[in-house]
């Protein structure tokens, strides 16, 4: 049976030994986001489930570090086997993506969310454990692992986005959104009509919905479609009480707010994805909150964002950002890719991504890394976009520097895009009013295509003597497991074949006088 929500994915993952419960008291003020911070720079450290927080009765929980830095919890999420290696994670994920299955309307009275409504004088945000995750932390963010519900004013399709969302009052809450950001896009459209528009934030969430949400998709599907498909069964909704949208039924905690015209209050600053503090107070859309929805003893998801590995959307942007990009790579018709990978470690999975082909003609890499660079998948933030050879594991980065020392010559292998999808979140940008441009460096740290012929051969070691020294490992007295390798040197024969068709190709120049930049295969 498929994980439906977010209890069932906390059971699974409390059966591989991978959920911690903390029942000694702790404070909402700092302490949770600080012991989330230390158990997150273990690589792996646990998921965090406390059950006993400073001012608020038993039975109010809060769970952080869902994801952290574990591959097996995000497996979990995305129904695949938690031992699977990296790469055939992300490749799973990536065919799943091509699936999408819209969702399930049940019935108010089968919809575990409705156990408590409330509205009125009831709704009152301080009910839950809103933590401040750092010191400078503008105030308390109830939304932090949310998603966030709009319907696009132009088409009709849902939207789910997670964006942070601070409490301003008992039944007020902000809503950071960065520039180009769906929802922000839905909330102008409306506002410049003169129109309220109605917002479901889930705060309780189920992690595979979390996951979608944190992703851009095209901006005119429904990304409930992309729950279902990677599941592969349809996500349970049920009907807003005051809007036409859809909630998921399952949750542990909704809202259903509006936002009124120009409604704005000064919101954040938060402690970011980067490891720094965003942009300083500012305006953001207000929202009046008009019903709370929740399960009996409901759990609050929060996540931390900080440097690697303490951030939350580290990993598993790793995964399901890698993925969206593969997936719209495919989508264009580029041929020979063979991974893509959104290294953690890189501002949140956002920094770096590093793009793993098999060059099949000229200009191949330069259309697959500027492709990478501003597909919807991969457009926002990213500021490095890296190319390798299929001899090249992209989520090694020593392999991944040994190609860019070896592979790339700066002066002719980096191109620059300029005023890109950026945010206002990036430190590297001064003054910060002039944040929302960036900037990407596509580097080609492939062999260059036009002197494949000439290119240094790469030391690699014979098939057979791998073979034979994997084979006497033990008896060799070596421990642990022999490293796995993606290349070898080519036989003499195949090598002579090879030389063969390039010396061939050198007495028939183009008009430039170079080869014909077809293509060439793999010779180490
Ligand atoms: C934990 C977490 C918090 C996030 N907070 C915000 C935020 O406050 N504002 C924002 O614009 N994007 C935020 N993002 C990034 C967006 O979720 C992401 O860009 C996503 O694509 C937005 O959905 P959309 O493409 O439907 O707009 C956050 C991502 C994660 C994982």
């Amino acid at each position: 049976m498929p994980v439906r929500d977010l209890r069932e994915w906390m059971a699974r993952v409390e059966q591989l030994g991978e959920l911690k419960r903390i029942t000694r008291e702790v404070d909402w003020d700092e302490e949770m986001g600080a012991i989330t911070y230390l158990v997150g720079k273990q690589e792996g450290g646990p998921a965090l489930l406390f059950e006993n927080i400073k001012g608020y009765p038993k039975g109010t929980r809060s769970l952080w570090n869902p994801f952290g830095s574990s591959r097996r919890r995000i497996a979990v999420a995305l129904e695949e086997d938690p031992e699977m290696p990296m790469m055939d994670l992300i490749r799973a994920t990536m065919k799943k993506l091509h699936r999408a299955i819209p969702p399930r309307e049940v019935a108010a009275e089968d919809a575990p969310v409705n156990e408590n409504v409330l509205t009125g004088a009831d709704v009152d945000l301080y009910k839950f454990p809103a933590p401040r995750h750092w010191p400078l932390d503008g105030g308390r963010y109830l939304g932090t692992a949310d998603s966030v519900i709009t319907r696009n004013p132009n088409g009709g399709n849902l939207n789910l986005g997670t964006y942070r969302m601070m409490i301003q009052g008992k039944d007020e809450i902000g809503l950071y959104l960065s520039p180009g950001k769906d929802a922000r896009l839905h909330i102008t459209k409306m506002w410049e009509q003169g129109q309220p528009i109605a917002i479901a934030a889930v705060l309780g969430v189920d992690p595979l919905q979390f996951l979608v949400s944190s992703q851009g998709f095209p901006k005119n599907v429904s990304e409930y479609d992309y729950v279902g498909g990677l599941r592969g069964e349809p996500v349970e909704v049920t009907k807003a009480l005051y809007s036409d949208l859809l909630i998921p039924a399952r949750a542990d905690i909704v809202l259903e707010c509006v936002a009124e015209p120009n409604r704005l209050k000064a919101e954040g600053p938060f402690g970011e994805f980067t490891g720094y503090y965003g942009r300083p107070e500012a305006e953001c859309p207000c929202l009046k909150v008009l019903v709370i929805r929740h399960r009996n003893n409901p759990i609050l998801t929060n996540a931390l964002m900080a440097d690697y590995p303490s951030c939350e959307q580290s990993l598993f942007f790793a995964v399901i950002r890698s993925a969206r990009i593969w997936n719209d790579l495919e989508r264009m018709g580029i041929p020979g890719i063979k991974g893509v990978y959104s290294h953690p470690a890189a501002a949140g999975g956002f920094g770096a991504v590093i793009v793993q082909l098999e060059q099949m003609y000229a200009g191949h890499v330069a259309q697959a890394l500027s492709i990478a660079a501003q597909c919807s998948g991969g457009a926002y933030f990213t500021k490095w976009i890296i190319g390798v050879e299929e001899d090249v594991d992209p989520t090694n980065m020593n392999e991944v520097l040994w190609a860019m020392s070896t592979r790339c010559n700066p002066v002719q292998n980096i191109d620059i895009l300029r005023d890109t999808w950026s945010t206002w979140l990036d430190p590297s940008q001064n003054p910060p009013e002039q944040r929302p441009w960036g900037s990407k460096a596509l580097i080609n740290a492939c062999r260059e295509h036009r002197y494949l012929h000439v290119f240094s051969k790469r030391t690699a070691l014979r098939k057979e003597m791998y073979d034979k020294v994997v084979a006497e490992w033990k008896d060799l007295g070596l421990d642990g497991e022999p490293p796995r390798l993606l290349t070898f040197h080519a036989d003499d024969k195949r090598r002579a074949l090879v030389e063969a068709q390039e010396m061939e190709k050198r007495s028939q120049p183009d008009a430039s006088g170079r080869p014909d930049g077809g293509s060439v295969s793999m010779s180490m």
